[in-house]
């Protein structure tokens, strides 16, 4: 009896340990690892990532087949409803296609019941889940028509953070573990608590109240003056600030040379213009978290919020979900730009416009990466519209459709990004002028326009 129960627990013991040593080794990455040239030659400028952990990040940001077009005339909203505070000036069809595709976004189980009580008029605002997802709707357009700066053209929905959830997969609240609250066991500077957020470093784990919520404190290591006249530069401050760029670089999947140039991390003459797109993004995930989320912690219940009172808030992750554009830059506003202040058709019509700056789309056959005669065609296009701008850089991005096995297509999409990149330097577009984009692939639908090379003209 003591012997047999010993050796359970012994076994045990040991399935314990496999299972701690796995998941510690899961915050590995196993190689081999992938490199994409970001920059010109010999500067370091080489995005680093595993295809193993991009196969799942990619069918996690797969975007969901948009709902069929319906008239955007006839009577508006507010004339065939009691309380469209919002959404008022759309039409009722569209209203009702919005409201549906909500549902499918938010809540896919419960959908209208979700935010509408059974039984009661669709016009109460008994639920808080409507209340908020009325603001909710104001942020989205908000962000979509004030902050093109860093969602461009493609604009986010429901859908970028929400994915089919009640609550968004990834947010942040304060930490109770934060200096102010564990005074009396001395202030460890919020750090070394191996948290996640800073990819289980001993750098600040609470660094985000700090920068994306009110009263920002400034993100730089070195003071902008030669002697330290008033500024608080110091190697405390340095380690929030690290904390935030490792956040930044983990929620964005990339590492730090995508938006810095490491010679000189501050200085910027040299970074990529996605620093730029960074920096706006800094601030509109400022204003998401003070102008639209915290005023509504009072209207969330107390299970709703985190364990010093605070509301959910968005940080990189929340959009981006380890994609360097959330979704992989896929609008699906352009779908529903009741949601924006977007103009253009509605509808299925995703696929077959290409995104602004497109400079050209090679359409590929099944499993194949060679090109047609209609494919070389296209790449002349490209190559007239750079050729005409030396500034024009070309981003290469390869697609495959949902279908196949994940590996293959990971390598069917690099290959046809690579064919076309042949093509363009055979036709004497100089190399550095090619940016191959990592990742290189983006699982489209199941039609003929996912399987494709995008040119992009880049900045
Ligand atoms: C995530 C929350 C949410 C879900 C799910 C949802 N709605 Fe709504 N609904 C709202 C909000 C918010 C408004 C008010 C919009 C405004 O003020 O502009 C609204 C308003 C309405 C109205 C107008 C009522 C009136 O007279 O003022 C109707 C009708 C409606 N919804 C139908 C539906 C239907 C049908 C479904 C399911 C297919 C649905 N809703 C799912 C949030 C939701
Ligand atoms: C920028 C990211 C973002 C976008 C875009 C967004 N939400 Fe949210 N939403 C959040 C966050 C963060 C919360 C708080 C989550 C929590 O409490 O865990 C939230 C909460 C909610 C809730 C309350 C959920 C609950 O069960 O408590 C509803 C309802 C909601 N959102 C609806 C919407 C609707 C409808 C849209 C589109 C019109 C939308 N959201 C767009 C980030 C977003
Ligand atoms: C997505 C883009 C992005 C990524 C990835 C990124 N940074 Fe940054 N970094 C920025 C931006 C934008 C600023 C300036 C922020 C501001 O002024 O609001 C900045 C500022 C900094 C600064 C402060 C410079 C100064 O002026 O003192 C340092 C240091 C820095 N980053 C280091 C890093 C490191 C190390 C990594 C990788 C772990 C990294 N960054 C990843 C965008 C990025
Ligand atoms: C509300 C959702 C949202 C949030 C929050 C958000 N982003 Fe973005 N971001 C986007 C969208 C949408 C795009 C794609 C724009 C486009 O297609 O050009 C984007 C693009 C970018 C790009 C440009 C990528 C490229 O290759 O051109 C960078 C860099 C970036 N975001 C950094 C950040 C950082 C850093 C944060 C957090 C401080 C952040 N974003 C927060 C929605 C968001």
């Amino acid at each position: 009896m003591m012997k047999s129960s010993s050796g359970y627990i012994r076994r045990i013991c040991l399935a314990a340990a496999a299972i701690a040593a796995s998941a510690l080794l899961s915050g590995c990455e196993r190689p081999p690892v992938d490199t994409v040239q970001h920059g010109f030659r010999g500067t370091g400028m080489v995005q680093v990532y595993n295809p193993r952990i991009l196969i799942p990040e990619t069918y996690k940001n797969v975007v969901p087949d948009p709902l069929p077009a319906v008239p955007s005339d006839g009577p508006r909203a507010r004339e065939v409803y009691k309380n469209v505070q919002v959404l008022g000036d759309v039409s009722a069809a569209e209203f009702t296609r919005l409201m549906v595709a909500i549902s499918a976004w938010v809540a896919p189980n419960e959908q209208c019941s979700y935010c509408h009580a059974p039984g009661e008029d669709f016009s109460s605002d008994s639920m808080y889940t409507k209340v908020v997802a009325r603001r909710m709707i104001q942020m989205t357009q908000a962000i979509n028509s004030r902050w093109t700066a860093h969602v461009s053209q493609t604009g986010v929905t429901c859908y970028t953070c929400h994915r089919g959830n009640h609550n968004p997969a990834e947010v942040w609240y304060r930490s109770p573990l934060h200096p102010q609250a564990t005074r009396a066991l001395g202030n460890d500077a919020g750090q070394n608590k191996a948290a996640a957020s800073v990819g289980l470093a001993s750098l600040p784990y609470d660094a985000l109240r700090d920068y994306l919520s009110s009263d920002p404190k400034e993100i730089r290591n070195n003071g902008p003056t030669a002697l330290p006249t008033g500024n608080r530069s110091s190697i405390k401050q340095a380690e929030f600030t690290y904390s935030l760029m490792m956040h930044m670089s983990d929620g964005l999947g990339v590492n730090c040379t995508y938006c810095h140039n490491t010679q000189n991390f501050a200085k910027w003459e040299g970074a990529p213009p996605q620093r730029v797109t960074a920096w706006h993004g800094i601030r509109m995930a400022r204003e998401i978290n003070t102008a639209y989320i915290e005023p509504l912690t009072p209207v969330f219940p107390a299970a709703r919020l985190g364990p010093t009172g605070d509301v959910a808030k968005v940080n990189c992750a929340t959009c981006h979900q380890g994609a360097y554009k959330p979704l992989y830059g896929v609008s699906m506003l352009r779908d529903y730009p009741q949601l924006g202040r977007v103009t253009g058709a509605t509808g299925a019509t995703r696929a077959a416009a290409p995104p602004p700056g497109v400079l050209g789309r090679v359409l590929f056959d099944t499993g194949r990466s060679d090109l047609s005669a209609a494919a070389k065609a296209e790449i002349e296009k490209a190559v007239k519209a750079a050729m005409a701008d030396a500034s024009v850089k070309i981003a290469l991005s390869g697609f495959t459709d949902r279908t196949g096995n994940p590996q293959a297509n990971l390598d069917l999409a690099r290959n046809r990004a690579v064919a076309v990149r042949d093509a363009l330097t055979a036709a004497g577009v100089p190399v550095a002028r090619i940016d191959m984009r990592k990742p290189e692939f983006v699982i489209g639908g199941a039609d003929a326009n996912s399987r494709r090379v995008d040119l992009v003209a880049a900045r």
